[in-house]
């Protein structure tokens, strides 16, 4: 079988689905592995580095048609969409609801699309979750980002000069990457709180050195996935109010809540950014499901009344390298578990590939985003 890694298309995205240590692991399972030239350049993973585990580098531009696998960071472009023939298998990120267009053509052309985000976060699939490897490096991101930004230092020190105060950090959203974020900031001396609407977290954030803010009522905040449930407007705007006094005094606030499939709740109004001492930072890494806080703008830098307030589009595409490396082990993992005699098996019952499937057959499997496809037709 043939896999092909092709160049990213996406002007901001830096990674690579394959490096040199997944090619060569490729190569010895019996595949024939061929690469865009390039495609590694970004993650700092030259061509000659691919070549010398066995792969072969392409420069003709058509490989993607004859290749039996692709392997991909970002959805595909709608010419990559459109000249993907029947029974390819490509594997990446889709986000199928922003792409509904990409995906009915995929689906059209018969193409099999297993979508990184959809892995089920199940024991089984850990080694296969981007999601979690991804947003891991963005927490990380986020807090030295901000760091190199901010006017002062992040731990306590005792200098002959005088004592200077910790930073005082707010985390909103304790899933990967806000977990991350926490880890990252204490290990610089910072002061951190953090808010999250599932209780299940409380535990977690006092184990990593942070202080958890209580809210108002206990609500049932989580699904049976163990995902944060869509709060209405009522307790968004007693969240807010809880919140402002704690961010009023923050020197950084890193922003991560997120409802899977829905617009990020919005947690921090123009007024909260107003009690903001100037010099805060507000890192929004919400930002491209709609950002947390209501002056966020999506892969842009605003400045309101001295608060610097980021909107990265994808903070992990700004690590290429380590990104890369581990997205690529995600991808690998889920290559393996599908391998059966040379060849990949695709088992729309499988626990792992049920979830995964986006489109299989003709078809699309992910219910919300053909029940998308669906409106958008009619
Ligand atoms: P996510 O990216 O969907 O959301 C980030 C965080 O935002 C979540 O902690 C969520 O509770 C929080 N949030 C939502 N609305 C909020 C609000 N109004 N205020 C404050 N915070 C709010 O989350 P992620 O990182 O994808 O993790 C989601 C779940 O998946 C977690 O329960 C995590 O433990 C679980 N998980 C399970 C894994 C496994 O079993 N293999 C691996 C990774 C995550």
């Amino acid at each position: 079988m043939r896999v092909f890694v092709p160049k990213e298309r996406h002007p901001e995205e830096r990674r690579v689905a394959a490096t040199p240590e997944t090619v060569k692991k490729l190569v010895r399972s019996g595949f024939e592995c061929v690469v865009e030239s390039g495609a590694g350049t970004d993650s700092d993973l030259p061509d000659d580095a691919y070549r010398k585990v066995g792969a072969t580098i392409d420069t003709s531009g058509t490989a993607w048609r004859e290749a039996d696998v692709v392997l991909k960071v970002s959805p595909p472009t709608a010419e990559e969409a459109a000249k993907s023939r029947p029974q390819t298998v490509i594997i990446g990120f889709f986000e199928p609801q922003q792409n509904v267009g990409v995906v009915s053509t995929l689906a059209k052309n018969n193409v099999t699309t297993l979508a990184m985000e959809l892995i089920p976060r199940i024991t089984r699939a850990q080694s296969m979750d981007a999601l979690s490897s991804q947003a891991s490096i963005g927490g990380y991101k986020a807090v030295v980002l901000a760091a190199s930004r901010l006017g002062r230092y992040f731990p306590l020190l005792m200098t002959a000069a005088g004592t200077v105060p910790p930073a005082k950090v707010v985390i909103l959203g304790a899933g990967v990457a806000g977990l991350q974020a926490l880890a990252t900031a204490k290990r610089l001396g910072a002061v951190v709180e953090v808010s999250d609407i599932r209780p299940a977290v409380k535990e977690q954030i006092e184990s990593l050195g942070g202080k958890f803010i209580d809210l108002p009522e206990q609500v049932d905040a989580e699904d049976a996935g163990g995902y944060a449930k869509e709060m209405g407007e009522d307790f968004l705007q007693r969240q807010r109010e809880i919140l402002t006094q704690h961010l009023a005094t923050a020197n950084v606030v890193i922003t991560t809540a997120q409802i899977p499939g829905k617009k990020a709740p919005m947690l921090m109004s123009r007024q909260m950014v107003e009690a903001m001492h100037p010099g805060a930072i507000i890192v929004d890494m919400a930002a491209a499901s709609g950002g947390n806080c209501e002056l966020t703008e999506l892969g842009e830098e605003v400045v309101h009344n001295g608060v610097l307030i980021l909107g990265p589009a994808s903070l992990p595409a700004t690590m290429a390298h380590d990104a890369s490396l581990l997205y690529s082990r995600n991808v690998l993992a889920l290559v393996e578990h599908m391998l059966t005699d040379g060849k990949l098996e695709i088992d729309p019952q499988d626990d792992v590939l049920s979830g995964a499937l986006l489109t299989h057959a003709g078809a699309i499997l992910h219910a919300p985003t053909s029940a998308l496809v669906e409106e958008v037709s009619s």
